[in-house]
């Protein structure tokens, strides 16, 4: 499989063509932005260990009855992925509270809740991503309601694998965000599941191994995510 023209480059990916109109390839860079690319940086190593992270717990999603846009991982950096329209939904799961949800509503960072939360934010950058809920999704035609229950179905399992997934690395999983395509009619899940998308508290120290490491200035931020790649036995 071959890269053709790039079609579109991200915050953290590129993405090119191939010879298969049904199938891109995305190329995972070591930058990262935070608070809508207003600060700017670099993780050295980040790409590589995203694309393998993503990878894997794709696969393993797979077997658990979430279909994603995954199709073979072609190197470090590069993955083949189906070639879908991105529903312009950020899906937010929470299991304790944090970032966002503790500034928003008053609640200390580190509340457990009993139940998991689901949020959206309208994919808008010139907007900020908004938050909004699904009656307003449907106001701006993002999605059908079925595809919005698929949605939510398929966002609460994922958490159900993640959270055991990361509890066997001694990692809390506190919250992530997921985003889903249509692939001939079908949601699938696209994007990725890594450290820029996950908070994940170590479960001892409650020590943050993700990109808020990057966002608050705290230092030791490539470690961090070695360490989770560490951790999940992955190489
Ligand atoms: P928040 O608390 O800032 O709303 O973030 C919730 C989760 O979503 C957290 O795990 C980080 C992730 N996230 C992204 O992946 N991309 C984003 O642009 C934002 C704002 C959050």
């Amino acid at each position: 499989m071959n890269k053709l023209e790039q079609l579109y480059e991200g915050k953290a990916k590129k993405v090119f063509l191939t010879e298969d109109p049904d199938v891109l390839i995305v190329d995972y860079k070591d930058d990262a932005t935070a608070f809508n690319g207003e600060k700017k940086g670099t993780i050295v190593g980040k790409g590589a260990i995203n694309n393998r992270m993503t990878n894997h717990v794709f696969k393993l999603l797979e077997k658990e009855g979430v279909p994603t846009h995954l199709v073979e991982e072609l190197s470090d950096r590069e993955t083949a992925v189906k070639r879908v329209s991105i529903v312009p939904l950020e899906v937010i799961i929470r299991n304790v509270a944090a970032g966002s949800f503790s500034k928003r509503l008053g609640v200390p960072e580190g509340t457990e809740f009993t139940e998991p939360t689901i949020e959206f934010s309208y994919k808008n950058d010139d907007l900020g991503d908004p938050l909004i809920n699904d009656y307003f999704a449907r106001a701006l035609d993002l999605a059908t309601w079925e595809e919005i229950e698929t949605i939510k179905k398929y966002a609460f399992k994922v958490n159900e694998v993640l959270k055991a997934y990361f509890l066997q690395a001694d990692l809390k999983l506190i919250d992530f965000k997921i985003e889903f395509g249509r692939y001939h009619g079908q949601i699938i899940l696209a994007d990725e599941i890594s450290p820029d998308t996950c908070r994940l508290w170590d479960v001892h120290t409650n020590e943050k191994l993700d990109k808020d490491r990057f966002r608050r200035d705290l230092g030791n931020v490539e470690e961090a995510y070695v360490e989770v790649f560490h951790r999940l036995g992955l190489k």
